[in-house]
């Protein structure tokens, strides 16, 4: 009821044309309620006096009716096909924007198969509701009581035994209703996966080819596809349960009035045109019973599909904007993470970190894989909040400030590369859509991507796939570092993110950038002893915790976790240059 009364609330804005609608329909309706009148004194007046004077007339507000129905039905789907084609387009906007404002956290938690299934389907099942739906429950609401009321004039005798069977009819669709909505809501869900399983391996396509996979993936997708032919049987065989009750119970309607209004008729205590009328208003009460198992069915989908839109747009953000949020005078890249505790949900993934970055340091961040380092980056940015300690970005809390400037000035190159189905020099400014081609130079320049964009067919209006089809790993994260570059942030967060470059490219990249970020902040996450050892902080993480901090010097001589990676890697590079000697 909660989510009618809502799905109602978002017509509000178009109240004027629903009215207008619905009195137009009202219109038809009473044209057909008012037909059998004029039938019955055709028959009761015309036809004993032979009077054809009287026919005319009389087949002229039938015509007249019938010109009314066409009308004003015709305007009424034209006028609530637009309302619901507009409605669909605020739903869809509405809920698109919302998701934009959703954290990480949410994106964690729904797959985006799941969401397109939203966006896509179940906002059509709302549609046909309004477009359709409404106008039928209306309509056989209106003609149901209205017949029973005009029937009841005529003859209440009749009217009684036709109502004995609306409480029979009553307790049949409300079973229906009960089994058949469980049944709705798992076919949405099996929708949802299957959209999710599509997007998944399409997107991964080239993974199960690599590994041979296709069969397995195919086969995992008719497990599912078979699920969901299950439930739309099982929606079937309940639906085709119910529809011939349904007929059985509205067609005793004719048979009972028959028999009835015979008697009546026999007895004089009714006419002969009143009875034939009586015949046109029972198709009138035995229709919307016929139809509520289709009526019931819609709503049933209709309903299933508005609830998990509600819940979606219900999602809120648990990352809130404080009331009076502050933004630091000038953003400079004075970062303090003071005893920061934070979990996905789970374990504790960083515990007790503690640092300072001064404006225009390096900080450098290592560890094994999963001991939280890109989780650190992520969390000045403020995409998850911590659960204890506080982070301060130039001397505010980062929960006190206001969400977009903190963003804005941070420039993050992310492990994972992405870049959209678009140009070059679009996806360079993705953060500054309006920067100068010269800016974007620049950047491509200090990411080292110059070179490789020039040998591109269309240099920089080059369209790169999603994903970025077409470039090498190194190639895509140049991209990405330019477009974190050109923004200017005053803090830089590169994870990871010179791992598919060479060295000596990398080396270059680091060379610019102190050009170009002068007194600003960087932190770098990286595997390679020669990305950080000119950092002016390295943190090494163990397990979540900050386990050895210093500089390269400091670090080694400590002799502990830092001094063992710069062994192993010296080690290897040894061997490496031992085996190019015995080459020679
Ligand atoms: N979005 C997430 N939801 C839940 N757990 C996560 C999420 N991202 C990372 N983790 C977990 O947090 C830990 C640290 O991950 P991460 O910060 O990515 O490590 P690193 O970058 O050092 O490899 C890992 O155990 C990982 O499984
Ligand atoms: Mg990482």
């Amino acid at each position: 009821m909660d989510i009618i009364k809502r799905l109602a609330g978002m017509l509000a804005p178009y109240k004027k044309r629903v009215f207008l609608a619905l009195s137009l329909q009202l219109l038809v309706i009473l044209s057909g309620l008012i037909a059998p009148f004029i039938t019955k004194d055709i028959i009761n007046l015309v036809i004993p006096s032979l009077d054809l004077g009287m026919l005319a007339p009389l087949c002229g507000w039938l015509l007249l009716l019938v010109a009314i129905r066409s009308v004003s039905t015709y305007s009424r789907s034209l006028i609530l096909e637009r309302v619901s084609q507009n409605l669909v387009y605020d739903l869809r906007t509405g809920l698109y924007q919302h998701l934009q404002e959703l954290p990480y956290g949410f994106f964690d938690k729904f797959r985006i198969g799941e969401i397109l299934s939203r966006m896509t389907s179940d906002i059509e099942g709302v549609r046909n509701l309004i477009a359709g739906g409404m106008v039928t429950v209306f309509n056989n609401l209106l003609n149901f009581v209205g017949a029973l009321i005009f029937l009841s004039f005529m003859s209440w005798e009749l009217t009684l035994s036709l109502l004995i069977f609306a409480p029979i009819i009553g307790v049949v669709a409300w079973q229906f209703n009960k089994r058949i909505r469980p049944v709705f809501r798992d076919i949405r869900e099996q929708n949802a996966v299957l959209n999710t399983r599509t997007t998944e391996d399409l997107s991964g396509m080239r993974v199960v080819k690599a590994f041979a996979r296709e069969k397995h993936e195919s086969e995992r997708f008719s497990k599912e596809n078979l699920r969901l032919l299950e439930l739309n049987l099982k929606a079937t065989w309940i639906w085709s349960d119910f529809v011939p009750l349904m007929e059985f119970l509205s067609g005793l309607c004719t048979p009972v009035m028959l028999l009835v209004g015979g008697i009546l008729l026999v007895q004089g205590n009714l006419d002969l045109g009143t009875l034939i009328a009586v015949n046109g208003y029972v198709w009138l009460i035995i229709n919307p019973m016929r139809a509520l198992s289709g009526i019931i069915n819609m709503v049933a989908q209709a309903v299933t599909s508005a609830e998990k839109l509600f819940y979606y747009m219900d999602f809120g953000s648990e990352i809130k904007e404080p009331e009076q949020p502050k933004t630091p005078e000038k953003f400079e890249g004075h970062v303090v993470f003071d005893h920061v505790t934070f979990s996905y949900g789970g374990e504790d993934v960083l515990k007790d970190i503690s640092f300072e970055a001064l404006p225009g340091q390096t900080i450098a961040v290592m560890g094994a894989t999963g001991t939280g380092k890109s989780t650190l980056v992520t969390l000045l940015g403020r995409f998850y909040d911590i659960q204890k300690g506080s982070i301060k970005v130039d001397g505010i809390d980062i929960r006190e400030q206001a969400l977009k400037p903190l963003r804005r000035s941070l420039g993050y190159v992310m492990q994972e590369t992405f870049l959209f189905s678009d140009t070059l020099t679009d996806n360079i400014r993705f953060g500054r859509p309006d920067a100068e081609m010269e800016k974007v130079e620049r950047a491509a320049q200090v990411a080292q991507a110059k070179e490789f964009i020039g040998k591109m067919p269309h240099g920089y209006e080059t369209i790169v796939g999603e994903r970025g089809v077409g470039l090498s790993g190194g190639q895509k994260q140049r991209v990405s570092i330019a477009r974190a570059v050109l923004t200017e942030p005053s803090i830089l967060i590169m994870d990871d993110s010179t791992s598919a470059v060479d060295m000596e490219t990398e080396y270059e990249i680091q060379q610019e950038l102190k050009e170009v970020l002068k007194g600003r902040t960087t932190f770098i996450i990286a595997h390679r002893i020669s990305s950080v050892k000119n950092a002016d902080q390295i943190l090494v993480l163990d397990d979540g915790r900050i386990a050895e901090r210093g500089t390269h010097h400091e670090l080694l001589a400590k002799k502990g976790i830092y001094y063992g990676m710069v062994q192993d890697q010296y080690r290897d590079f040894e061997k490496y240059a031992a085996g190019k000697a015995g080459e020679a």
